[in-house]
């Protein structure tokens, strides 16, 4: 089995749709093997998404990802890396195929309810930044 990281962002817990994320996630056969709410400084929004650094929306990024609570999650299952970016949909709602958490649910590009690791180093470096091998539950 494999693991993904999860971030259900603040447009999502705002609009209580946390439990609606993740039926989306159990529906589609992957495991919350760990959880937790935080809320995140800019500051380490902003060093969650270095990757971003360069590109033209970093700040309104970061600045979103500070600007209410956020539900961290590691989600378990076959392919979950794929599974969970395929239960998400497209970045940009406009796109995401009908049934996904970002057609249902994202209100822009930005403001996109979800965010899912993209491979299996990021998915490593990710769930480390957020949990301990104690937390991870499976
Ligand atoms: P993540 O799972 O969050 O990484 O989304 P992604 O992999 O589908 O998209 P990407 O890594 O390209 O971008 C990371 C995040 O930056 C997106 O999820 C959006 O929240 C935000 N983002 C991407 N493009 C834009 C944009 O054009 N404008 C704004 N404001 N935000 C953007
Ligand atoms: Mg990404």
């Amino acid at each position: 089995l494999e693991r993904t990281f999860s971030i259900i962002k603040p447009d999502a817990t705002k609009r209580n749709l946390t439990g609606a994320i993740v039926k989306k996630f159990e529906d589609a056969g992957l495991r919350v093997v760990a959880s937790k709410r935080i809320h995140l400084t800019k500051a380490q929004a902003g060093e969650f998404y270095a990757v971003h650094k360069e590109r033209p929306f970093y700040d309104e990024l970061c600045e979103f990802m500070a600007s209410a609570p956020i539900v961290a999650q590691v989600l378990e299952g076959e392919d979950a890396i794929a599974k969970n970016r395929e239960v998400m949909g497209a970045t940009n709602p406009a796109d995401a195929a009908p049934g996904t958490i970002r057609a249902e649910f994202a209100e822009s590009v930005g403001e996109n309810s979800v965010h899912g690791s993209d491979a299996p180093e990021t998915a490593k470096t990710e769930i480390a930044y957020f949990f301990s091998g104690l937390e991870l539950v499976g």
